[in-house]
């Protein structure tokens, strides 16, 4: 199968200019002014902008949470990323506590396989380090798993101290891979959510109240000062505040290697949703929390001086009816997380290029080019060159849309960004060659996307 894209304009992280784009099976084998090859098809992407596909390195689909899980899963999740121009997902594998990390990852690998609709890696989340599982991090390494999260928050659940973190750094330090870090102080954390239970309040807004910015900053500053001490790069997960923010900077500007994401929640929305009458605030409980508005222009100069690397979208859906609701009487029982997977690019694209805060170019560096980069993808996804895998997509940046649950593809029954107006849409996407979404069409096949196996990003 052969694809001819014609009268591209052609946007990566370095350039925009006007060739033709010629797929040959999976790859990008040609790419020139006026092509003249043969093609099975061919496409006429006049007026339209030809990125890379999209690659969101922060999902979790089919994740347990408690007694539930979350709402989409590899099938639903993965299909919805693509009509939003997204063609590459890293999904978190969880090790719960007592858990082998082999068996997390043989458990992931069968939930996407014969389900996933684009092509996806994983992370590691890692609970339980002892002696024997710290050597199965090298394994992990060898299977394409090349970084690995802790939580500094949940301590319920998923929190590891200082010790832990500090070991796997060094294991990383050996094996090259990237230690990842949920930063909030979950004692601290904790302490303050009691407080607020014992004196009655447990309505949505209270999510926010005990987890403040201070809390985010403090882990921050701690694991900064962990990957110092073990001398290795480390990547902050879900950036929500400036405070934290403000570390993450100055550290950078100290010249150390911290690297770090936000997600569109935290550019467009605020702690005010979270006081939404009638319960709608829990539609908007997920972790970190919203910030107040003032945090948003921050994370978009965040983004624009490159403290922050990389938007992913950390999609992690629950029901309003039937999942956030097992927590109406109770915040600490609303299920933490937000859909947003099929949003992420139109987001981006209307908050960062049309309001004119960011270029094409760093448009798609931030959605593409560097997660690609820093989690070991590239050059074979984040980028359009000739061997690169043909993720593209064809952006029509005057497409109208406005943001509706009732017509998104995510499993969810509400969206945060219900009734967004955005400029800019995916209009044909194509996953390793074959066109799989073509003007709101799904034309792929489910369990089409492959595993890919991550090399390291970062020199052992
Ligand atoms: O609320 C969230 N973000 N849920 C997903 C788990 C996490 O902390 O990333
Ligand atoms: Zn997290
Ligand atoms: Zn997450």
């Amino acid at each position: 199968m052969s694809v001819l894209l014609q009268n591209c304009r052609i946007i990566t992280a370095e350039k925009d200019y006007l060739a033709d784009i010629y797929i040959s099976k999976d790859k990008i084998t040609d790419i020139g002014v006026n092509l003249l090859i043969q093609a099975d098809q061919i496409i006429d992407a006049s007026g339209k902008y030809v990125i890379p596909g999209g690659v969101d390195v922060h999902t979790h689909l089919d994740m347990p949470l408690g007694d539930t899980f979350s709402s989409d899963d590899f099938e639903t999740g993965t299909r919805a990323a693509a009509f939003g121009g997204t063609t590459t997902i890293i999904d978190f594998a969880t090790q719960s506590r007592g858990m082998r990390i082999r068996d997390a990852f043989d458990l992931w690998m069968r939930k996407a396989e014969g389900k996933a609709c684009i092509d996806y890696g994983f992370h590691m989340i890692i609970t339980d380090l002892s002696e024997a599982q710290l050597r199965v991090m090298d394994e992990m390494v060898q299977e394409g798993v090349t970084s690995f999260k802790l939580f500094m928050a949940y301590p319920n659940s998923l929190m590891v101290d200082d010790s832990t973190i500090l070991k796997a750094m060094n294991k990383a330090k050996k094996n090259g891979s990237l230690i990842c870090v949920h930063a909030e102080d979950g004692n601290e954390i904790e302490n303050l959510i009691k407080q607020s239970i014992t004196d009655g309040k447990k309505e949505p807004i209270y999510h926010a109240l005990t987890r403040p910015p201070s809390t985010e900053a403090a882990a921050v500053k701690r694991v900064i000062r962990l990957s110092k001490e073990a001398n290795v790069p480390v990547y902050i997960v879900h950036v929500s505040s400036f405070d934290a923010l403000k570390q993450i900077s100055d550290a950078r500007l100290e010249g150390y290697p911290v690297f770090a994401e936000t997600c569109p929640q935290y550019l467009f929305l605020s702690i005010e949703d979270l006081r939404r009458q009638n319960f709608e605030g829990a539609k908007y409980v997920f972790t970190p929390p919203v910030r107040e508005k003032w945090h948003q222009e921050k994370l978009w100069e965040g983004l624009i001086n490159n403290s922050l690397q990389i938007v992913s979208t950390d999609h992690c859906p629950f029901n309003f009816k039937g999942q956030k609701d097992l927590g109406r009487n109770d915040f600490t029982k609303i299920p933490n997380g937000g859909p947003g997977i099929e949003n992420r690019m139109q987001l981006i694209f209307e908050g960062g290029v049309n309001q004119k805060r960011i270029s094409l170019n760093r448009w798609v560096e931030i959605t593409s080019t560097a997660p690609a980069k820093i989690f070991g993808m590239y050059p074979k996804k984040g980028t359009i060159a000739v061997g690169s895998d043909a993720d593209l997509v064809v952006w029509d940046p005057n497409a109208e849309h406005i943001i509706n649950a009732r017509t998104h593809h995510m499993r969810v029954d509400y969206s945060l960004y219900e009734g967004f107006k955005v400029n800019g849409m995916a209009e044909v996407v194509i996953s390793r060659g074959e066109v799989i979404i073509d003007k709101g069409r799904w034309l792929g096949n489910i369990g089409r996307g492959e595993y890919i196996k991550r090399k390291s990003s970062i020199e052992p």
